[in-house]
């Protein structure tokens, strides 16, 4: 993979989730927006996992790239002797935050690798925050690559390639990653290269990442997109409207299971019933090769109040009783192809999840 010059990461770097000034990381607030930009500033591990639980900061890679800068600034605030317990303790309190997305976790054991060969509190300090970096700088390499990888698995590489339009899920922009995005990197890569008729955004109830996030970042960035309810996600398929439906993961298993937004299994179905090609695009950061099938993944579930309500006003009586999980899992077999940094995956198997990471 090659590095990226320093102006294609300025020019990625549009959106961005979170900014890092060695001392603090600042978050982009994702529960107020589109209505309002408010930035927080955190100093300590515990913050940031209260970040991630409360989704201030949302989306897999952003998650594991907070959580990594968050072990930084443990280290930078470890003042008792036992520097190394406080340590392991942020790390505790990181992994808990939620249990869906494995780059949390992947970040955490790759923090903890540098920080069990550390000597001193000093040394942790330095290579535990160089490390953050190298994670988050990583991913926004990583998601260049990745739309190169997508548009020719799409075939829209050659110069005679028509422009598409496509439908996408949740948001998985800038703002769930190190920059630029995953899903959304594909759709702002067809975007430069004038191969995108229009984006249809699934507003993806009910925290409304397509349409508080996906919409916001599309509209910054002049990328003509139409938001719709997600019931309407059929109808547009049926209607032949889109060739492709683009999404990002949370976890996906050595068999090719992945597991993403809830909605996004019935998209799967829905696309593979109107012949509509099924792209998944993640970091290989997202492959957890430890989990033979989509069964073995934690899924959360959240509070109901976040179906019976937005924004405080009420959608259903008080106290109806609500099931919300906020993943779900979509089974390999309805996946045209998983797209990672380190190539891709064509209907995807356990010898083909093999092949490639291994
Ligand atoms: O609950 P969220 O907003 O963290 O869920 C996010 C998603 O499901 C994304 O599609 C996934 O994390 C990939 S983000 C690049």
């Amino acid at each position: 993979m090659n590095n990226p010059t320093e102006s294609t990461f300025s020019r990625a770097m549009g959106t961005v989730a979170l900014r890092w000034h060695g001392s603090r990381l600042e978050l982009l607030d994702q529960r107020l927006l589109p209505a309002q930009e408010c930035w927080i500033s955190l100093e300590g591990a515990s913050g940031v996992a209260r970040s991630i639980r409360d989704m201030v900061v949302r989306g897999a890679p952003a998650i594991g790239i907070s959580a990594a800068y968050g072990v930084a600034l443990a280290a930078r605030n470890a003042v008792s002797g036992d520097w190394k317990a406080e340590i392991r303790q942020a790390i505790r309190e990181l992994s808990a935050s939620r249990p869906t997305a494995v780059n949390l976790f992947w970040a955490l054991q790759r923090m903890e690798r540098v920080f069990d060969s550390c000597e001193s509190v000093g040394e942790a300090q330095t290579r535990l925050a160089d490390e953050a970096a190298a994670i988050h700088h990583e991913d926004l390499a990583g998601n260049l690559a990745m739309a190169d990888h997508a548009l020719t698995a799409m075939g829209l590489s050659a110069d005679n390639a028509l422009p598409v339009s496509v439908l996408t899920h949740c948001n998985t922009g800038a703002l769930a990653t190190g920059g630029y995005g995953t899903a959304l990197g594909v759709i702002r890569r067809l975007h430069e290269k004038k191969l995108l008729t229009r984006v249809y955004a699934d507003e993806t109830r009910p925290w409304l990442q397509g349409s508080r996030l996906t919409a916001w970042e599309l509209m910054r960035d002049d990328i003509p997109v139409t938001l719709n309810a997600d019931g309407a996600a059929a109808a547009i398929l049926a209607a032949g409207a889109v060739r492709w439906v683009l999404v990002g993961a949370d976890r996906i298993t050595a068999n090719g299971d992945v597991a993403n937004k809830i909605g996004t299994y019935s998209l799967a179905v829905l696309a593979r019933h109107h012949n509509v090609r099924f792209m998944v695009v993640a970091p290989s950061s997202t492959v957890d090769m430890s989990l033979t099938s989509g069964a073995d993944i934690p899924i959360e579930e959240r509070d109901g109040c976040e179906v019976r309500e937005i924004g405080g006003v009420p959608l259903a009586p008080d106290g109806v009783p609500v099931f919300n999980p906020v993943f779900d899992v979509t089974p390999a077999d309805l996946i045209d192809v998983i797209v990672t940094e380190k190539g891709v995956v064509r209907n995807p198997d356990m010898a083909g999840m093999q092949e490639l990471f291994g």
